[in-house]
Formats: C-alpha cells, structure tokens, sequence
C-alpha cells in the first residue's frame, strides 16, 4: 500500500498539485458566480483608472484580464508554476507581468497605486498576515487603493476566515474604508492608504 504525505495546504506544493490535476481547479474563467465578483470588483473601484496593479495570488489571470481594463499595468503573482503559464498565456497582453513566486517574497512592494487582494488572505496565519498587510501598506503612496475580496465559507485549507482577513485591513490606522459590499458568499472592501 501507498501512503502520500499530505501536504500542507498553505505550501506551493499543495496549490501546484491541484494545479496539474486541474488547469483552473475553481473555474474561475467560466463559473458565473466568480465572474460576478470580479465584476464587482472592478465596479467597486468606480471609475478610476490606476497607472499599476499588484495582485498576489493570481491564479490563472481570470481576475487579471478585468484588472488590465483598468489598468496601464498589472504585475501579477503566483507560487504555483502551473498556474502562472495559464494566465500567460490567457493574457498575452505585454501590460501583464507575471512571475512565480510567494507573497511574503515579493514584499515589500513600491510603485503601486492599486493593491488587489482576492481570495489569498485567508492562506497566512494571524501573524503572517498581518505582518504583510503592514508592509504592503507602509510601501504603498498615499492616495492609492486596496482592494480587497474573501469568500465567506468554511474551508479546511484555510487558516483564517473571510471576516478575519478583512477586519485586519480595516484596523490597520493607515487605511480607510472607502467602500464595502456584503454578498451571500463573499465580501468586499475598497480602502484607501492616507
Ligand atoms: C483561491 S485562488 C485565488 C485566485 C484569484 N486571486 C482570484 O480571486 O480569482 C488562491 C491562489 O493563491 C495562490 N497563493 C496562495 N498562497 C500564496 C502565496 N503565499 N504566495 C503566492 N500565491 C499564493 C494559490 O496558488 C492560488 O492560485
């Protein structure tokens, strides 16, 4: 008999496997219901243009290809390899960076007018998390936006809940809540950096 190590649902390694077993494991470019939260998104940053675009955790460029919309620039992050040749190839549009690697690694960030955190918070512990939202924001300009939305169910993958990735944000003293929306399934927030 076989016995697999089960990995540890916050390591590359968990999310890659899932990633070679299914190209888009949460279909985010058909499901209707993601394709409605990014357009919810994109809606909540009502209007505004933004010269540069971090978001982490990109998967397979769904979310991506509505932020380049809006967007001169997206720089957008992966620590699944497979993910990332995905949402190359979805997006071969030279204003789309896209690199492999972890969060934690890329900080801290400059030149971002508009963070986009969706579905990746609740990956970190308490601590970790709390120490990334703090260095993205003391790197970020004032006047730029965060974005942020969480699904808000139950998952064993997951270290923290939906709510608990947002009232981190909106604690932290340097951001201010702009704009929120409650859904049945996820929430949403725009924050700026003052
Ligand atoms: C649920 S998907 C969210 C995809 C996308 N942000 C969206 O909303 O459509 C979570 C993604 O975050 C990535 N991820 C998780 N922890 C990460 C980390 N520490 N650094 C970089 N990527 C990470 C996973 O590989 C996975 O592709």
């Amino acid at each position: 008999m076989i016995f697999r190590k089960k990995l540890d649902p916050s390591s590359a390694s968990f999310f890659e496997q899932k990633y070679r077993k299914t190209a888009d494991p949460w279909n985010f470019e058909k499901s209707q219901y993601e394709q409605a939260r990014y357009d919810a998104i994109i809606a909540a940053l009502a209007g505004r243009r933004y010269h540069k675009a971090f978001e982490p955790g990109c998967s397979v460029g769904a979310l991506t290809a509505k932020l380049l919309t809006v967007c001169d620039q997206v720089e957008a992050i992966d620590f699944a390899a497979s993910a990332i040749a995905t949402a190359r190839q979805r997006n071969p549009d030279p204003r789309a960076h896209f690199q492999v690697m972890s969060l934690p690694e890329r900080l801290p960030l400059l030149g971002f007018d508009l963070i986009v955190l969706s579905e990746i918070g609740y990956y970190f512990t308490a601590e970790q998390w709390s120490e990334y939202v703090d260095s993205i924001v003391s790197t970020s300009a004032p006047g730029s936006t965060l974005i942020a939305a969480h699904w808000l169910g139950v998952s064993q993958d997951h270290r923290l809940s939906g709510d608990e990735v947002h009232a981190t944000l909106r604690a932290h003293p340097n951001l201010h809540l702009q704009h929120e929306e409650r859904h049945p399934a996820f929430r949403l927030d725009r924050l700026e950096r003052s």
